[in-house]
């Protein structure tokens, strides 16, 4: 086998499904092509609340082509009866379900399918359905429904209510420096590239294969079995390639359900995939107000932290996030507490986008704290290591590790954070004033129960599998490469499988915990075929591995050799070859309990990061450029810093989307998302990014998980919003707290 490249954990190797990507190979969910489908598109509602009472088909029907048109009036009847059914999200309330009544809940909502043997055909025959509606009064506005905010009794089991420590309140009222603001966070929609899509191939023989657009695909598998009276066992889904995600495939999309009730209905196969501005009428973050309460001493020691922040959901879900829980968490206030309620507005139930609830609830706390540094007078970087907490303040628990001073200290070196002068206005360069803003992310480091397989062919070939999945984050080049790591292998003598719910099971990929899961899995499994070819090796001749046990050989260039040992010792073909097996294969499951790796004491586990920004600022137009952004991650051990360095990249790109531009505007008269399609809803483009610098510190972190993986999907936003802002307020001197910063906000502190 010779030298081979390095390519194990530690790499930075290209990712392995590069060339599929560019070339055009991976193959999304509404790019698959099976014989005889249909093609489905939707009628969306065209008012916000009230119900159906005549849908006129006659003109639609005879367009040619037209096979069938679903409405609620003709699905199918045996599906949809549980309306209690949840999914694995388990938000309380009533998921939404396509088609079950003539119910109108927010403006889009899916009303009718029409099925065509041409997408044109069904698209232009979509256009001539006509439905007449009874209107009912509707509120989109989220100002207007915080007058009906309350704290849902039955909570989301992700939901980490505030605790209490001390009298913040007291604390608060005695403090010599004190801060009471409101700070707000417009609704985004999560905008993956790929729109969400269902290719159902009916196999005629009561089996179904489901090519969807989703972030777990035995999520959706389990959805459909129980919601559509299937056998679990006769449906497949598939979603080999993702194109993004941010949360809004963590539960199954409408798009799914219409997909299948039409399969079902004409017993033939059915494509329906959203446009983009139906990619506007499901999923998106909350919208956030959030009154921050901090009192301090002259010093600059938080004396009180307190909270208060409603989030928005829909009129038939709870969805709720953690706000107020993370300045709690991060800042060692002897006094901190905190409030949090939802508020109901008619548009579908919010939902998880990128780092949910820490990157609304950190980001907005890090703007309160840098005003907080200004008030007391003491530069921004140096009031939050005053503050610093060694532990988790909140849950007062000592985390498996927290290296954010060590991100503080060599991100602020990076970044010439030293040559900042203090006041605002007082740094320019020609006409554009400059400004320095820095701010803490926090995420958690979570570790979901994940099984993977390993099968080594008689020709040295690997493939490892795990139904988890890949939105773009680099889980196929992760498996991968802890597979070559594990049994010595190069990137060519592997194939990693995934996204496929046939595949050995695993949670939905979200949360950060993709790297750590499907890694520790897949390390098991091939850790397991190792422990078969030492046997196997047994039966070599000469037996050259004679007494040694499994711990003392090593896997290395695609041999089986002595730990230590100068000599290459045996080709793993040649093993495979003496064991005369076409294959050695096992299935493992890693979960929170293997090896005694992970502690049983509880402890918090969290990544952390500290964010530098530059802006500048035109001073007569107000236009903000962000001209360097330094983000320094603390996450554990990294796989992979080439395909680590582009999560933090692209969270970074979405922060300063958050900080600048992303905002749905709701037509408060009309009850809907105004601005849907990417000409209207504004996200960075290439012209907005600058310089972006990811480094990671050292952290060291056996605890955390079975790899010491972090997770790295989410943490690169969290804060960075925060950065800007605060960068912002260096450079021009105006504090805004709405996020994004807009023009016309800044032009307004002007007058
Ligand atoms: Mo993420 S919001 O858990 O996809």
């Amino acid at each position: 086998m010779g030298n081979q490249m390095k390519v194990g954990i530690g790499t930075a190797i290209s990712r392995v499904d590069g060339r599929e990507k560019v070339t055009g190979a991976a193959r999304y969910a509404a790019e698959y092509v099976v014989p005889d489908m249909l093609y489905g598109v939707i009628v969306s509602s065209a008012i916000a609340k009230g119900s159906i009472t005549a849908i006129d088909e006659d003109a639609a029907r005879s367009v040619p082509g037209i096979v069938e048109i679903l409405s609620h009036k003709n699905r199918p009847g045996e599906a949809w009866f549980d309306r209690s059914y949840k999914d694995e999200l388990n938000i309380p309330g009533t998921p939404f379900k396509a088609l079950h009544d003539s119910t109108i809940l927010f403006s889009g909502q899916p009303v009718a399918v029409v099925l065509g043997k041409t997408f044109e055909a069904a698209r232009y025959a979509a256009s001539l359905v006509a439905i007449t509606y009874q209107e009912e009064a509707h509120n989109i506005d989220f100002a207007v429904s915080l007058a009906e905010k309350f704290l849902p009794k039955k909570k989301r089991n992700t939901y980490h209510p505030p605790k209490t420590r001390g009298e913040p309140d007291k604390a608060f009222d005695a403090a010599a420096l004190q801060l009471h603001e409101e700070y707000h966070l417009a609704t985004e929609h999560h905008n993956p590239m790929e729109m969400h899509a269902s290719t159902v191939e009916w196999h005629g023989d009561g089996r179904i294969t489901v090519y969807d657009k989703t972030q777990g695909s035995q999520g959706v598998q389990a959805y459909i079995a129980s919601g559509f009276g299937f056998s679990k066992k006769d449906v497949r889904v598939v979603n080999a390639y993702v194109g993004g995600g941010f949360g809004s495939g963590l539960r199954p999309q409408y798009q799914t359900q219409l997909a299948v009730l039409a399969a079902k209905k004409t017993k033939r196969s059915v494509r329906v995939v959203m446009t983009r501005q139906q990619m506007f009428t499901h999923a998106h973050r909350p919208e956030c107000t959030y009154s921050i309460k901090l009192g301090a001493e002259t010093t600059g020691m938080f004396t009180s932290i307190y909270g208060d922040a409603t989030t928005s959901t829909s009129r038939f879900e709870n969805n709720m996030e953690d706000i107020v829980t993370w300045g709690m968490m991060n800042y060692a206030s002897p006094n901190a507490g905190g409030e949090y309620t939802v508020a109901p507005r008619d548009t579908y139930t919010s939902a998880d986008m990128r780092a949910p609830g820490a990157a609304t609830g950190m980001t907005l706390f890090e703007i309160a704290v840098d005003e907080m540094a200004y008030k007391a007078k003491v530069d921004p970087l140096e009031f939050r290591t005053i503050n610093y907490s060694e532990i988790d303040a909140m849950n007062e628990l000592p985390f498996t590790s927290k290296a954010l001073r060590e991100a503080y200290r060599e991100g602020a070196k990076a970044f010439g954070w030293s040559r900042r002068t203090p006041e605002p206005r007082s740094m320019t360069d020609g006409r554009e004033l400059v400004g320095w803003g820095v701010a803490t992310g926090m995420w958690d480091a979570q570790f979901s129960k994940t099984s993977a397989s390993a099968k080594l062919s008689a020709n040295g070939h690997l493939e490892v599998a795990c139904a988890t999945s890949d939105i773009g984050t680099g889980t196929y080049t992760v498996m991968t490469q802890v597979a070559a790591d594990t049994l010595g292998l190069s990137i060519t003598q592997i194939t990693a499988k995934l996204g496929d719910s046939d595949l050995p099971t695993a949670p939905v990929e979200g949360g950060s915990w993709g790297a750590a899961s499907s890694g520790a899995a897949v390390q098991l499994a091939c850790q397991a075929v190792g422990k078969k070819l030492f046997k196997a090796a047994k039966g070599l001749e000469g037996d050259p591995f004679g007494a040694a046990n499994f711990d003392d050989v090593e896997f290395v260039d695609g041999h089986m050799k002595l730990k230590g040992s100068d000599v290459a010792g045996v080709p793993l073909t040649t093993i495979m070859r003496s064991s005369g097996e076409n294959s050695i294969e096992a299935e493992e499951t890693a979960s929170s309990g293997i090896s005694g790796m992970i502690s049983m004491m509880k402890k918090a586990r969290n990544t952390h990061s500290a964010v530098f920004v530059e802006v500048k600022v035109d001073e007569d137009l107000n236009v903000v450029r962000v001209t360097r952004v330094v983000n320094a991650v603390a996450a554990g051990r990294i796989i992979n810093p080439k395909t680590a360095r582009s999560q933090i990249l692209g969270g970074v790109v979405m922060g300063i989307g958050m900080a600048l531009h992303e905002e749905t505007f709701a037509d408060v008269k009309l009850g809907r998302w105004m601005n849907h399609d990417y000409a209207e809803y504004h996200v960075p483009a290439n012209a907005d990014i600058y310089d972006i610098e990811v480094l990671f510190v050292d952290e060291p972190d056996p605890e955390v998980t079975p790899l010491g993986v972090k997770g790295l999907g989410e943490i690169g936003i969290v804060g960075t919003a925060a950065a800007v802002a605060n960068a912002i307020y260096h450079a021009t001197g105006k504090r805004v707290r709405s996020l994004p910063i807009t023009i016309d906000k800044l032009l307004e502190l002007e007058k």
